[in-house]
């Protein structure tokens, strides 16, 4: 008896080494107690609603629980209860999960809608099937919650204008987004490369600026492929209230005064060269046609603008603001007789005259306008929201004037950067590995006092010019964006990368329910060194996946399970050294062999 319990000690202790976490929460709650017991949905399981303002929520909650569990909760055994409380913030929620009831807990909407998410997670992720799964034990471990998010703006950007998505493809990020409590898409429509918003008043910026003869990749040379396609109002109000449904804003953004090509070659007069030939563009970079400061342009803007307040309803309004060279503006008489009449000295304060008129009309309409950090440079916006992309710098600049900030550092939230550094890995060449975006904290550690007033959130963006379809945007994104998820959700005292991976498992299944293409980059080696160091340089080995051993070999040949494994301390690298590595979990391999030559 005694050696039969010293067995199964130990043999939980080792199920304990390797076991999944038992909570498997992304993004990790502010506080979370263990208890004893589950909580199992099954068809006897009811869910309650004390306050209609919960119904709707609760309604789609019935819709997902059914399509995968085959139960309408309705029945009369243990429940599920919404409950309306006073007292928390917007997005907060509490939670009891015990044997017999679920106890939900939120002051309004979307802390609701939070809870439901978290009870999803805590569920077996085939909850997520959009078929009915037959032989699971629907079971929720018991726990309480007390959960908020750090940061009340948590953004992912999605770039439309250089390849456009259609809009089936936009919801199923907006629904990842959602089930990782992500609340702001930042839909980025206009661009050189192609308009993609339906405006009535003017027809030609989707029969003409929506439209490209070709892409030109990295190359420079055209593919001969022509592109492009946009979103009628209709398309846009199902996004919207697909996105309203799960507690997500969508902010338009129209770039002005640059990033304009596309509407300039539908309608020239919008330039300060009208007689010149306008295309929209087929390659990538940052172009020089900039629309003009005319009351035709005003005039235009402002329609565009309209339009799109009947569209989208939120508070902010993007209105780009970056990567606007000045030439045209130089050479222009107009302009430069503008700056006379204005009494102002350079081209740039042109681009402050125009960004903010825009910004007082859109500000006269009840929205906040947010703009890239170039917005920060002139100062004449009133209570603007700079995202701060060049780094860090910018935000300190806006914290230091008391203008809020979202930083989106490139280096850390540009997820057209490489997460591999393999030669298949065809992205930015910043290398962003998973653990790169997770242990990213949005703060200036300069101003670290005034950061936590100031900066707003967080926000990762999916530029589109190594991108060329729907597999290739999600591989980008995810699972890094749902690291990020937590970045902007999580307090810093309780971020944990350890946890993070572990975690990690789940989510994938989840993201398989949900079909998405997630990158796999997770499951192999990732060569962890400084690009910029003179060789021999020390080198780095790192497996995300927390489960298994790095074996590795400088012989050419292929590592296999006998291959010396790697004992995690930097090795020397010189010029000729061949690295070929693969996680091993034991003896079998995890991840595909990767390959490093210098
Ligand atoms: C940007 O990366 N130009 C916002």
């Amino acid at each position: 008896m005694k050696r039969l319990s010293i067995l199964l000690l130990l043999l939980s202790s080792a199920l304990w080494l390797t076991a999944a976490p038992r909570y498997n929460i992304v993004p990790t709650p502010k506080t979370l107690v263990p208890a004893e017991g589950q909580f199992v949905l099954g068809p006897k399981t009811a869910l309650e609603v004390e306050d209609a303002a919960f119904s709707e929520i609760a309604e789609d909650f019935r819709t997902r629980i059914r399509l995968s569990t085959g139960y309408s909760l309705s029945g009369n055994g243990e429940k599920i209860v919404l409950r309306r409380v006073s007292g928390l913030g917007k997005e907060a929620y509490r939670m009891d999960v015990a044997p017999d009831r679920v106890l939900i807990e939120a002051s309004e909407v979307n802390g609701a809608f939070y809870g439901l998410q978290t009870l999803l997670q805590l569920l077996p992720e085939k909850v997520y099937s959009s078929v009915r799964v037959k032989g699971v034990k629907w079971a929720a471990p018991a726990c309480r919650i007390e959960d908020e998010p750090a940061f009340w703006y948590r953004g992912l950007l999605f770039d439309s204008g250089r390849f456009f998505f259609d809009k089936e493809e936009i919801k199923k990020f907006i629904d990842v987004m959602a089930t990782y409590k992500q609340n702001m898409f930042h839909w980025h429509l206009t661009e050189d490369q192609g308009w993609r918003i339906q405006i009535d008043k003017y027809p030609r910026l989707t029969e003409v600026g929506a439209w490209r003869k070709e892409t030109a990749w990295h190359s420079g040379i055209g593919n001969g492929i022509p592109h492009g396609g946009y979103y009628t109002k209709d398309d846009i109000r199902e996004v919207v209230e697909y996105a309203r449904k799960r507690c997500v804003t969508v902010i338009p953004e129209v770039e002005i005064p640059g990033h304009s090509t596309a509407a300039i070659a539908a309608y020239p007069e919008l330039s300060c060269f009208p007689e010149r030939k306008y295309e929209v563009e087929t390659r990538w970079g940052i172009w020089k046609n900039l629309y003009a400061p005319t009351a035709t342009t005003f005039r235009f803007l402002e329609d565009v603008f309209t339009e799109l307040f009947e569209l989208f309803p939120s508070p902010y309004y993007h209105i780009g603001g970056d990567e606007a060279p000045k030439d045209v503006y130089k050479e222009s008489q107009y302009c430069q007789d503008l700056m006379t009449v204005l009494g102002i000295e350079s081209e740039e304060e042109l681009q402050t005259f125009f960004v903010k008129r825009m910004g007082d009309f859109l500000r006269k309409h009840g929205k906040t306008v947010i703009g890239w950090d170039e917005i920060l440079d002139g100062g004449a916006l009133e209570d603007p929201i700079a995202m701060s992309y060049r780094g860090h710098a910018p935000a300190a600049k806006g914290i230091k004037r008391g203008i809020r900030v979202i930083l989106t550092p490139n280096r850390w939230c540009y997820l057209d950067n490489q997460q591999e550094d393999q030669p298949d890995s065809v992205a930015q060449e910043i290398f962003m590995p998973l653990k790169k975006v997770y242990n990213y904290y949005p703060s200036v550690d300069s101003l670290a006092t005034l950061s936590k007033e100031y900066i707003v959130g967080y926000e990762t963006c999916l530029w589109t010019e190594y991108i060329w379809d729907n597999d290739k945007a999600e591989s980008q994104a995810f699972p890094r964006n749902v690291a990020a998820a937590e970045v902007g959700w999580t307090a810093r005292s309780n971020k944990d990368w350890e946890s993070f991976r572990k975690r990690m498992p789940k989510v994938f299944g989840t993201l398989d329910q949900k079909k998405v293409n997630y990158s796999k980059a997770y499951y192999n080696v990732i060569f962890d060194y400084d690009r910029n160091l003179p060789f021999p340089k020390p080198m780095n080995l790192e497996l995300d996946y927390p489960y298994g051993e790095i074996r590795y070999t400088l012989d050419g040949s292929i590592p296999t399970g006998k291959s010396p494994v790697y004992d995690g301390k930097p090795f020397q690298v010189d010029k000729g050294t061949v690295i070929k590595a693969r996680g091993f979990e034991k003896g079998k391999p995890v991840g595909r062999v990767v390959t490093k030559s210098f």
